[in-house]
């Protein structure tokens, strides 16, 4: 079948299987590699992107389900060479460790921030509940978080 939708900004028409899993779009196609695969079955986070403002396991979607829609993966963050301030606020805060599942705790705090001008700690918490790190713990994945939402508010 045929879908359209916006990636990252642009007009995006392609012809995808009606079984093809939008990571796969995004990775096998589109080669929007950032977007990771650890568990395979919405379990890790590692595969979150953004579709119209709301985190999704892109591992669980079929990409059909984008027909029509805005869909953000962490390419899409870097504005005119500059890095998103989440992404700034990670390296800055230690929350970085072997990156995988960066993109995904990323683009889960991204949707956060997009639908929360004011998150509260409580709902950064919640807004990662799905993303799975095996190695930094989460303290700084918390504070690097913490850190872009205040900067965004002065
Ligand atoms: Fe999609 Fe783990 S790879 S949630
Ligand atoms: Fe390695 Fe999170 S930094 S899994």
């Amino acid at each position: 079948m045929n879908i359209t939708c916006n990636i990252n900004g642009a007009e995006v028409s392609a012809d995808v299987s009606e079984k093809t899993r939008l990571i796969d779009f995004l990775r096998d196609e589109l080669h929007l590699t950032g977007t990771k695969e650890g568990c395979s079955e919405g379990e890790c986070g590692a595969c979150t992107v953004i579709v119209n403002k709301r985190a999704v396991t892109s591992c669980t979607m079929l990409a059909a389900q984008v027909d029509d829609c805005e869909v953000l993966t962490i390419e899409g963050l870097k504005q005119n060479g500059e890095f998103d301030i989440l992404q700034e606020k990670f390296v800055e805060h230690g929350a970085v460790q072997c990156g995988f599942c960066s993109p995904g705790f990323i683009m889960s705090a991204k949707a956060l921030m997009m639908n929360n001008s004011n998150p509260t700690m409580d709902n950064i918490k919640r807004a990662i509940e799905g993303n799975l790190c095996r190695c930094t713990g989460y303290i700084k994945i918390i504070e690097a978080i913490d850190a872009a939402v205040k900067e965004v508010s002065k």
